[in-house]
């Protein structure tokens, strides 16, 4: 029981907190299966682990035999035996986008990018829904004849609705088995992981999508030592990544791509005979974001009744409410960056959303925030990094049309218009 429960949780990227917390259970109660502990669970127990788990068919069959005292079957239900000889190279790329709309000279950079005697390391940093996933698998795929050996996908969830930013170890665990390490040769430790990790990549030409990176402390742990691999982050946060690391700053699309992505995902014959300053007016107005593009696009789509001008009015009313659409919204992915940000940055975000609408310096921050320039500067910064906050020019700031709509509503919601309080006394 302890090995094939610690299996699947290392293979859903969970820690034993985390599990506990899906299934209702009691963490000790998750230590003491996985450490074989002498009591059988609970049948309630095992439905709930399997549910947390998301276990298959058969998985489930083979968890509730173990649980009941009996062996468990030899094969693919043991996750101890997943990876394990004859290895085949992995293929973990998720599909590409139908078309990527511009991006010519981001994605020569990405490719392009070759760094001596270390691995080519390129960390992809924007807003959220600029596009950084679709720019890195596009590249990857691309790259993929180059690395033989494997490409490799891990989502690092670092801003991922109800879910934590995996754990380096078990993202490590998880790559280990998918490259041919059996689960039962898997060290406990970090470090021990990531040498074995680096040791099994010597030699091999294989290629690293690290996507939706939280921190710099996540992604260390996963970077191979050799110049035969390549890695591609991508992150919402500004990432420097390792030494010899290429750093691109992702921006919203050319109003040129962002029309053509918006007539794409609508359909040429949605959009006919629609002006040309019209199409462009409805891009400028989903920020030329292209997760609100595609969006804006998908209602149009989706209701034959709405011409391109019907929707460019309603774009001018409540611009976040109307970029929602399924379980994509404009809103939602703000609220995640706004989410992991510390208390002062937030407060700092809902002021300058409730009174700026322009181009701003340092000091006019620092006198809307109640502060010194320097502590301004500092809680800017931070937002800079969340990429909540653009700096156009050194020491010019400004948010972004719809992250400005974002912040001016939280403002609004946080304090009902009333005059806030500074920020520091
Ligand atoms: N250049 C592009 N051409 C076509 N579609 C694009 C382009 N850029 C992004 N998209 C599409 O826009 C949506 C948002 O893009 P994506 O998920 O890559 O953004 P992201 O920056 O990774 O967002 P997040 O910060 O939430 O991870 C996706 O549906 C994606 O396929
Ligand atoms: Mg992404």
């Amino acid at each position: 029981m302890g090995p094939l429960l610690r299996g699947w949780r290392e293979r859903a990227l969970l820690t034993q907190e985390q599990l506990a917390e899906r299934a209702g259970l009691n963490v000790r109660t998750v230590r003491r299966l996985e450490a074989g502990g002498p009591r059988r669970p609970r049948t309630a127990s095992i439905v709930m682990l399997a549910t947390a788990l998301g276990l298959d068919g058969a998985e489930r069959a083979t968890l509730s035999a173990v649980a009941r005292g009996h062996p468990a079957p030899a094969g693919r239900d043991d996750p101890a035996a997943v990876g394990s000889p004859p290895v085949i190279a992995p293929r973990q790329l998720p599909a590409d986008v139908s078309a990527l709309a511009g991006r010519r000279p981001e994605l020569a950079i990405v490719e392009g990018h070759r760094s001596g005697n270390t691995v080519p390391v390129v960390c992809v940093s924007g807003m959220a829904g600029v596009g950084k996933t679709a720019l890195a698998v596009h590249a990857a795929h691309r790259l993929a004849p180059e690395y033989p050996d494997g490409q490799l996908f891990v989502n690092l969830h670092g801003h991922a609705p109800d879910t934590a930013p995996v754990e380096p170890d078990a993202a490590l665990a998880r790559l280990l088995r998918t490259l041919g390490v059996p689960g039962e040769h898997i060290p406990w430790h970090l470090d021990d992981r990531a040498a074995l990790y680096r040791s099994v990549l010597a030699g091999r030409k294989v290629l690293i999508v690290l996507d939706d990176a939280a921190d710099e402390g996540q992604i260390h742990p996963l970077l191979p030592a050799g110049r035969e691999c390549r890695v591609i982050v991508t992150s919402r946060r500004r990432l420097s990544g390792p030494g010899d690391a290429r750093s691109l700053s992702l921006n919203v699309l050319p109003v040129t791509d962002a029309v053509a992505l918006f007539a794409r995902v609508a359909g040429r014959g949605r959009i006919a005979g629609a002006p040309a300053d019209i199409l462009a007016e409805v891009v400028r107005r989903c920020g030329l974001l292209p997760l609100a593009i595609r969006i804006a696009a998908a209602r149009l789509r989706a209701h034959p009744a709405w011409s391109v001008r019907h929707l460019l009015d309603r774009l001018a009313g409540d611009r976040l409410a109307e970029l929602a659409a399924g379980r994509h919204s404009v809103a939602a992915a703000l609220d995640l960056s706004y989410e992991r940000l510390p208390a002062e940055p937030r407060q700092a975000y809902r002021l300058l959303g409730a009174y700026v609408r322009a181009d701003f310096g340092l000091h006019a921050a620092a006198a809307l925030l109640g502060t010194t320039t320097i502590e301004a500067r500092r809680l800017l910064d931070q937002l800079l990094d969340a990429q909540l906050l653009q700096e156009r020019a050194p020491g010019r700031y400004r948010l972004h049309d719809l992250v400005s709509d974002h912040a001016s509503a939280l403002g609004a919601a946080t304090h009902g218009g009333q005059l806030l309080r500074p920020l520091t006394s």
